[in-house]
């Protein structure tokens, strides 16, 4: 990553695999180190994000192009507006969901295409990428009776198993291609087991 001061953590993986959890452990430790924490999420932390959210997941039936470009939109948005400012003020920014939502759901999932999908996010997002990037790794049977005991199901997580699995398989794979910048880790533990392997493998990366 060029420019920006501070560190940029990515929380990536499927529905319901806890990254909202692991992002919240990760920023009370650094909180409580003194660090400036910001956290945030795609889509619906940017000015326009909370009307992008409202199609995309509460919405009827949404052509996969236009998904794509809406899930863009609110990226650039939000790089624009909330991540790249708090980077330049040297503050830590963790991210529920980024660029890797989009390869992995829409390019994979949805069939789009995952190196048209990565160069979409690239323009909106002005080639910005995370320090690490976090993939909580789980297996669909577990993922989708996580899903199941949720109150509310959006439009993506109502979407067959299948596209889940392929799902799955294309962050692992993107986590394989660059390891100096992925940690995958195994959501099917204790959420204190998975918050130390991030908090060793975040330490690293700050010490550079
Ligand atoms: P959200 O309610 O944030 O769920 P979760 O807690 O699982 O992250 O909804 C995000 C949904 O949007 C999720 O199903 C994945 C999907 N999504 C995409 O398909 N593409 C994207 O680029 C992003 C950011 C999210």
């Amino acid at each position: 990553m060029t420019g920006p001061r501070g560190l940029f953590v990515a929380f990536e993986g499927g529905d319901g695999v806890g990254k909202t959890t692991q992002q919240a452990l990760l920023a009370e430790r650094l909180r409580a180190r003194g660090r400036d924490v910001v956290v945030t999420r795609e889509p619906g932390d940017s000015r326009i994000g909370q009307q992008v959210r409202a199609i995309v997941l509460d919405g009827g039936e949404l052509d996969p192009r236009a998904e794509a470009l809406l899930f863009a939109a609110d990226r650039a948005d939000h790089v624009a507006h909330v991540i790249r400012p708090a980077l330049e003020r040297g503050a830590v920014v963790l991210v529920d969901r980024y660029v890797d939502s989009s390869v992995t759901y829409q390019g994979e999932g949805r069939g789009l295409g995952r190196e048209q999908i990565a160069a979409i996010s690239r323009f909106a997002t002005q080639g910005l990428l995370p320090h690490l990037t976090v993939v909580l790794d789980l297996d669909e049977a577990a993922r989708a009776e996580r899903v199941r005991r949720q109150s509310y199901v959006d439009r993506i997580e109502r979407e067959p198993d299948h596209l889940h699995e392929r799902v799955r398989q294309a962050f692992l794979e993107l986590a394989a291609a660059a390891p100096d910048r992925y940690l995958v880790v195994d959501a099917a533990r204790t959420p204190e087991e998975i918050a130390a392997d991030i908090a060793v493998a975040v330490d690293k990366v700050i010490e550079g």
